[in-house]
């Protein structure tokens, strides 16, 4: 009876995560100033009560962190954070005052690592309660955290808030973040003997190890992600054997900020593997968490799953480890919302909920009835306007990406009221379910039926450049400067613009005359640069740049207003002025004014934050024949102001339609 019984108590979790059911316990051993879980495939030392992770035993090897790097620069989690009333940032690891044991049994560990806020000024004013657990016969470790801020705690800004390994250099070689961009790496020695570029980030290898990839430039903004492709990555050690994996594995993005674009780190030189949660990475100040003076909050981040693995034919073919990375991650997030960590604060399923429906889009001029928005993303955030999903940062989103005939279904919603949001591929603006917030109970299945989505439009498009899909991807990427190599990754053709110093191309290109745009003539693909940036000058000093478009109208109603849509990938501290028909105009017809602190330009991203401006055009400004429109990124003062453009279209005189 009792054998038998052993048997089904171990099948239910076997079913669940392809355990074996020979595997071995799982095991705690607490020492002096240590925890160490085990499970006979690998050992996760901790610091007690600190929960720092100084030690990962896998097969053989005894540690495969960096044990150069002291035990709180190994595996931990950090926040920078600031007062209120002070800016300057400040970093902190979080380490715990607290340990305990949550879970101890044969086939699960689970232990936390907490940290009260007790009133000290250099600390955040936040309750930290960091998990770690185990499961019997998995190659890897999953971790978790809960944040939370009680009324009255005084207001702080979070801004980077992540998880990070640092790994053994003498091991690990071979970075993988996709199936197109993994590659030998360059070395942290190769980092200190090169030479620093425009910023510390980006180093030309002038004396590298491995003489094949002298002038190659090495940034950790190459490997930068949007959020909803990051969910696995991490390094392989070709030089074991056999040789071995060491992935981050990230099922879900509900507890990132920013929604499905918001770019961040994966893993770079270090060896480094991070997760992050929350930052400015391609966004800018504006995401940093803001609490006021009094304010409560409560998050879960996580959990992350920290896979290894290994395979002796990975010896001539290290993406085959890769692959088996990818085909866990996809485990896992078949598995999400996991019913095993044991915090109540983590939403086991059936506290969660299901909406669906079928979003459309209708926009007049180009659709006689509505047309499915296909693969359309449709998310649940925070209450807000539309478009606010992308600054949002203090909730959970939920995201999807619809079909082709717009149908979508947004599960593992965790209880709560939430906008429904969109942004549909070749559509302008941002869609937001406007009849009611959804409000999700445990349990919630959530028919909306069918939405419709009427895109922002004055009049009849006159012309337009580029396609409306948030990137610049479409436009003008030059090849960076010869005197910089060029890395081959396999998706290299997809992703021109991660290279180094696209943006001095532009004043290589147009060395004294700035780009003119011929509507009907021009080809955006080849004729409108992707940035729009300032130019160095002789002295040092950085000008403005003025784009022209011109085109022709056959005749001009002057007492109607025409628009001019207006849509950004991205703005850094740009200023966009727009002259109709005057270059030299005094004032501007329109000026943006100072707008965007996301930096994506430099950091190698196609887009940062989405921007849609759309001005009005009085007919008086206009003439019939040729019109030029003259577009200034102004006020530069610096190498890095500029911008990303998306989509630009000019619609005729107002005609609004009544549709549907
Ligand atoms: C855990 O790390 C400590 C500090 O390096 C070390 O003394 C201890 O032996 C380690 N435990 C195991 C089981 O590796
Ligand atoms: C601001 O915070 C930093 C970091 O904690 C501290 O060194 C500095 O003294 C603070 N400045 C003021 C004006 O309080
Ligand atoms: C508050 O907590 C910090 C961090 O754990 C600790 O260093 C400090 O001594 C504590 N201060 C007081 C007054 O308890
Ligand atoms: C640099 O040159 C530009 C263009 O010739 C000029 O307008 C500017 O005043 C100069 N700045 C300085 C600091 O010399
Ligand atoms: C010009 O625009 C005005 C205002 O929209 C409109 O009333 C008028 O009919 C238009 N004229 C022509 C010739 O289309
Ligand atoms: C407008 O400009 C284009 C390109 O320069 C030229 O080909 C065309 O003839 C011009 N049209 C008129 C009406 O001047």
């Amino acid at each position: 009876m009792l054998i038998i019984f052993f048997a089904q108590f171990f099948l239910l979790p076997a079913a669940r995560f392809g355990m074996s059911r020979e595997a071995s316990p799982v095991l705690l051993d607490i020492q002096q100033g240590y925890a160490v879980m085990s499970n006979g495939i690998l050992k996760v030392n901790m610091t007690v009560p600190g929960g720092f992770v100084i030690g990962i035993s896998y097969q053989a090897l005894h540690n495969l962190l960096s044990t150069d790097n002291p035990h709180n620069n190994r595996g931990y989690w950090s926040v920078t954070w600031n007062h209120l009333t002070n800016k300057t940032q400040i970093m902190d690891k979080l380490e715990g005052t607290s340990f305990k044991v949550i879970a101890q049994s044969e086939d699960q560990v689970e232990v936390s690592f907490t940290r009260t806020w007790n009133g000290s000024a250099t600390h955040p004013p936040l309750h930290v309660d960091r998990r770690l657990i185990m499961l019997r016969g998995l190659s890897g470790f999953y971790t978790y955290s809960i944040y939370e801020r009680l009324e009255g705690w005084p207001g702080m800004h979070v801004g980077e808030n992540r998880l990070a390994f640092k790994l053994r250099q003498d091991m690990f070689d071979y970075m993988a973040i996709s199936n197109g961009r993994q590659r030998m790496m360059p070395t942290e020695e190769d980092r200190k003997t090169g030479q620093q570029l425009e910023y510390p980030e980006a180093v030309l290898l002038t004396n590298p190890i491995d003489p094949s990839i002298k002038g190659e430039v090495d940034d950790k903004y190459f490997y930068s992600k949007d959020s909803k492709d990051i969910k696995v990555h991490g390094w392989v050690s070709t030089k074991n054997d056999p040789p071995l994996g060491f992935w981050m594995i990230c099922p879900s993005m509900e507890f990132r900020i920013g929604g499905p674009f918001k770019q961040d780190l994966t893993s770079h030189v270090g060896p480094t593997l991070l997760s992050k949660f929350s930052g400015r990475h391609y966004a800018g100040r504006g995401l940093d968490i803001t609490f006021q003076n009094g304010e409560p909050w409560k998050k879960v981040f996580g959990p992350e799953f920290v896979y290894l693995n290994s395979d002796s034919s990975a010896e001539n073919d290290p993406s085959l480890l890769w692959n088996d990375a990818w085909k866990r991650m996809n485990q896992e997030v078949e598995n999400w919302p996991y019913d095993f960590p044991l915090s109540k604060d983590y939403m086991k399923s059936q506290q969660r909920g299901t909406v669906r429906g079928r979003l459309l889009v209708h926009d007049w001029f180009s659709d006689e009835q509505p047309v499915p928005a296909s693969n359309a993303y449709v998310g649940l955030a925070l209450p807000g306007e539309p478009g606010s999903w992308q600054k949002e940062n203090k909730g959970y989103q939920f995201w999807t990406e619809a079909d082709k005939d717009g149908n979508f279904i947004i599960k593992g919603v965790i209880v709560g009221t939430y906008a429904l949001h969109a942004t549909v591929p070749g559509r302008i603006g941002n869609y937001k379910y406007d009849s009611f917030d959804v409000n999700i109970k445990p349990g919630s299945d959530i028919e909306l039926g069918d939405l419709v989505y009427k895109p922002p439009r004055n009049g009849a498009t006159l012309w337009d450049i580029g396609v409306a899909e948030r990137t610049a991807a479409e436009f003008y990427i030059p090849n960076p400067d010869p005197k910089y190599k060029v890395h081959k990754f396999k998706d290299q053709p997809k992703n021109k613009f991660r290279e180094y110093g696209l943006w001095k191309r532009y004043a290589d290109l147009y060395p004294d005359r700035d780009l003119v745009f011929i509507v009907g003539k021009s080809d955006y693909s080849k004729d409108w640069f992707f940035a729009h940036v300032t130019r160095e000058l002789e002295n040092g000093t950085f000008g403005d740049t003025t784009r022209q478009i011109v085109f022709e109208l056959q005749s001009v109603n002057k007492t109607s207003y025409y628009t001019l849509q207006l849509a950004l990938a991205a703005a850094h501290q740009a200023d966009i002025q727009l002259r109709f028909n005057d270059k030299d105009a005094e004032l501007p017809h329109f000026s943006t004014g100072i707008i965007g602190t996301d930096n994506a330009v430099a950091r190698h991203g196609i887009h940062g934050l989405y921007w849609l401006f759309s001005f009005r055009v009085r007919g008086s400004w206009l003439v019939p024949g040729n019109n030029t429109i003259f577009m200034t990124n102004g006020g530069a003062f610096t190498r890095w102001r500029g911008l990303l453009y998306d989509y630009i279209r000019f619609e005729g005189p107002d005609q609004f339609k009544v549709s549907m």
